[in-house]
């Protein structure tokens, strides 16, 4: 090929990720204009990079030239799988505990201590004159609580970690894949995920979005819990079903919920979740520090260069697509 790679970057991206892509490639860079890429553009590209954008089996199709799919970030939902490895395309993502780790982890940290002491009210009281109104925002200590970690893997682990060397609260977890608790913590790895749900004072999810792990938190898993527990999720929406954690806290059956992702993103603005009671939302930036989102675009840019230019790059969704090579 004579001419660069053309690499469409779909949503923004540190500048770290586009002066790499820049050395050796033409950048396609939409967002930078306001406006979404457009199939002209889909159409010259041999590399694209997402955060949350869908890649499905038709974008590839408008996209013939496509040789490498980047994900910026640990989730590959919004990408068909099985579509890139029919069409030969590599799934290039960004997981290793360098990227973002700590940045989901210390989120998910700061929305259960922003719930469980009222964050939001506490400052609006200042602002709002109503001092006088403040012993009603008592809040929950955390010292001697139990955290119940579904899903042990890098981010799960960081986060307990945290609440038990920095707030002293006990952990439990479950994780069918995870045999052994991780030896610097003390942690109660328990078989079943009711366990977890009947011990946890504070439920927080680390899964990806996957079929099994569809609406894992459901009706009767919300109505196991403790009616003075909180619910934390800044995995992805589709693991709660969001109707049945509405009607639950309406109904005063847990303490409250904090969620950084949704079902669907943005969440309508009807959705009954908004007008539930204790409840705290961030638009999914549990990833995004200026130094976790500048080691994801490096890496996702240093193995997108990679695909393209032939070499095998380190983090790969679906290795199938190698195989016929090995
Ligand atoms: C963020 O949600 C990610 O998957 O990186």
């Amino acid at each position: 090929m004579s001419a660069k790679p053309v690499v469409l970057v779909a949503e923004p991206i540190a500048d770290v990720g586009l002066q790499f892509l820049a050395q050796c490639c033409e950048i396609i860079t939409p967002w930078k204009v306001g406006r979404a890429y457009n199939a002209e553009e889909l159409a010259r590209a041999n590399g694209i990079i997402i955060r949350l954008a869908k890649v499905t089996a038709s974008v590839m199709d408008a996209g013939p030239h496509l040789k490498v799919i980047g994900r910026h970030g640990v989730g590959v939902d919004n990408v068909d799988l099985k579509a890139a490895t029919q069409r030969g395309l590599p799934v290039v993502f960004t997981p290793s505990a360098l990227t973002m780790v700590n940045a989901v982890a210390e989120q998910t940290v700061q929305l259960m201590l922003a719930l469980g002491r009222h964050a939001v009210a506490e400052d609006q009281f200042v602002r709002q004159n109503r001092w006088a109104e403040r012993s009603s925002l008592l809040g929950v200590e955390f010292y001697q609580k139990t955290l119940g970690v579904i899903g042990l893997g890098a981010i799960g682990k960081k986060v307990a970690a945290i609440c038990q060397k920095g707030l002293g609260m006990k952990i439990v977890a479950y994780d069918p894949f995870v045999k052994a608790a991780p030896s610097d913590l003390e942690v109660t790895l328990v078989d079943s995920l009711l366990e977890v749900l009947q011990q946890a004072d504070v439920l927080t999810l680390h899964l990806p979005s996957t079929a099994e792990t569809a609406y894992l938190i459901g009706a009767k898993e919300l109505a196991a819990m403790k009616p003075t527990a909180m619910l934390i999720n800044a995995a992805r929406g589709s693991i709660v079903d969001s109707i049945a954690l509405a009607q639950a806290l309406q109904r005063g059956q847990l303490f409250g919920a904090a969620l950084d992702v949704f079902e669907e993103e943005p969440p309508a603005l009807d959705h009954p979740l908004l007008t539930a009671p204790r409840t705290l939302f961030s638009p999914h930036v549990a990833s995004m520090t200026g130094g976790s989102m500048a080691r994801m675009a490096e890496l996702v840019a240093r193995q997108v260069v990679q695909a393209l230019t032939g070499e095998r790059p380190s983090y790969v969704a679906n290795p199938d697509v190698y195989a016929s090579q090995a």
